[in-house]
């Protein structure tokens, strides 16, 4: 398959692709060769203003946006799906070429971006407030009104499907919106904006501005005239994301950042299914998933068989070109991360965690690791306790459901948990129990535009999906107004 044309590699801000204020320009790379893909125009400090206040003239009272229709903005959305739908293979093999992502798994995420995208268009024009029956002769609603200027700072691991996600919250409740793509992978946002623009939405609504985490990221993050920022990534920058709230304007902030997630398997689960199931929980995507099942305990009875045919199946997996239709698994996405996860392949090993496959770097180019896994692996190892982002798999002994359901919240993060069992008492004690924003029972990771996701503890604040989502994007304003006397209360 020959590689797709990059189309758009300038900053957006109000409908137009320009050049940066600087003038500069960083490299894109392709994570499958190593080799560079293009330059692409640097957003800094003055870019972000630039953008900002394009974003704000879009949100003033009286603008086209403001003015719009709900079940217009609706249409809008709905327009930028069928565009996203159109060009979903291009997209597709744009977001392979700078992800590294297997394209199956690309285009998957198009057409889910896309399907997203349709059910928040159905929210526009049902976003509504409430009456409120308070004491006296008042009558008290209120207006869930947009957040205003929002700033989405996007990671490298699912660059369409995470901005979309932002993207369409924001623009299903008004407004409007600064995004910055990770610096790894730039190119298919810019031809999300391109495709924004095609929609019909009005200049200013959506500006696009790929440059780094401390100089673009942080002047949104720090920007005076964004009310929200919405972040997904490292728990570290997520950190420095409220920091910069509390320093400027005390700006809304929802961060979602990854996890050590539990995956339970009680002895009476179907095996080869929790088997299979454990394994795509966690390899998918080469581990570079937020919510990978990075702690999998096994029962007792079934931990030995559970981690031969684990090993097995993490042997059959095939990685490779991602462009070909057998791989099941691609590249790591930079230098950093391969030599972060081969820092805690060792680890694990030094440990004393018992190395039964993988732990190699794979083929003699691009950022690829072989398929890993380590057995006997305890719970204060750092394989069990810190996020690792790759093919590692760990596999965790234990006996009985009072002991793992303290062992599984024994981290600082909660994202996602999993259980396998028949047996419904168990499976709803987990889901109980842990602390976790979402809960599967007999499979893992499945997701969707209804579905609330975030997390507990260190892995979030807010959550993305549904009604809750939606929320996050939202003020809810109160209006009494006095009423005369003797008016019906009923
Ligand atoms: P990162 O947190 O540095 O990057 C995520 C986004 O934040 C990027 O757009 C980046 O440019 C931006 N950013 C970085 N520093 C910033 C700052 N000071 N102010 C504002 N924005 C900033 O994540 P990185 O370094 O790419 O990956 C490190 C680890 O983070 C991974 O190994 C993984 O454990 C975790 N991670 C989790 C993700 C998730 O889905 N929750 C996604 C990506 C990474
Ligand atoms: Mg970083």
């Amino acid at each position: 398959m020959s590689l797709p044309e990059v189309k758009y590699t300038q900053l957006f801000i109000n409908n137009e692709f320009v050049n940066s204020v600087s003038g500069n320009s960083f490299t894109t790379i392709n994570p499958t060769t190593a080799e560079k893909i293009c330059n692409v125009q640097e957003a800094d400090k003055a870019d972000v203003d630039l953008a900002v206040k394009a974003a704000r003239e879009a949100f003033k009272l009286g603008s086209p946006w403001r003015r719009m229709d709900a079940s217009q903005r609706g249409r809008l959305i709905n327009k930028l799906a069928g565009l996203i739908e159109r060009d979903a293979k291009y997209l597709a093999a744009l977001e392979t070429l700078d992800n590294g992502m297997i394209i199956g798994t690309s285009f998957g995420v198009m057409i889910g971006s896309a399907r997203q995208l349709r059910y928040f268009a159905g929210w526009a024009d049902k976003i509504q407030g409430k009456t409120i029956p308070i004491d006296g002769d008042f009558f008290c609603y209120t207006r869930y009104e947009p957040v205003g200027v929002v700033g989405a700072i996007v990671p490298w691991n699912f660059p369409v499907f995470l901005l979309t996600g932002k993207l369409v919250n924001a623009l299903t409740c008004g407004n409007t919106i600064v995004i910055k793509p990770a610096e790894q992978t730039p190119l298919t946002a810019l031809y999300i904006a391109s495709l924004v623009k095609e929609a019909g939405f009005p200049p200013g609504v959506v500006n696009v501005l790929p440059g780094y985490g401390p100089t673009a990221g942080a002047a949104i993050a720090e920007h005076m005239d964004v009310d929200f920022v919405t972040f997904t990534g490292s728990t570290e920058v997520g950190h420095l994301i409220q920091q910069a709230s509390g320093k400027s304007n005390l700006k809304r902030v929802a961060l979602e950042m990854g996890g050590k997630s539990p995956n339970i398997v009680f002895a009476d689960a179907d095996l080869d299914y929790a088997v299979e199931v454990s394994h795509r929980g966690l390899f998918n995507h080469s581990g570079q998933v937020c919510l990978a099942a990075s702690r999998t305990f096994v029962q007792e009875e079934i931990y030995d068989e559970f981690v031969r045919k684990s090993v097995a199946r993490a042997k059959r997996r095939v990685i490779g070109n991602p462009y070909l239709k057998t791989t099941e698994g691609g590249p790591q996405i930079n230098q950093e991360q391969v030599d972060k996860i081969m820092d805690l392949i060792e680890s694990g090993k030094h440990q004393g965690a018992k190395l039964e496959c993988g732990g190699k770097r794979h083929g003699d180019k691009g950022y690829f690791i072989e398929s890993t896994v380590f057995s006997n692996v305890k719970d204060d190892m750092r394989i069990a306790t810190e996020e690792i982002f790759g093919p590692v798999q760990q596999l965790i002994k234990f006996k009985t459901l009072e002991e793992v359901s303290e062992r599984a919240n024994k981290t600082k993060y909660g994202l996602a948990a999993a259980v396998f069992t028949k047996d419904i008492d168990k499976a709803i004690s987990i889901a109980n129990t842990v602390s976790a924003g979402i809960v599967w029972v007999n499979v893992y990771g499945v997701m969707g535009g209804p579905v609330p996701f975030g997390g507990f503890k260190m892995s979030g604040i807010g959550r993305e999906g549904g009604e809750d989502g939606l929320m996050e994007y939202l003020e809810v304003k109160t209006v009494i107004i006095k009423q005369p006397g003797q008016v019906n209360k009923l």
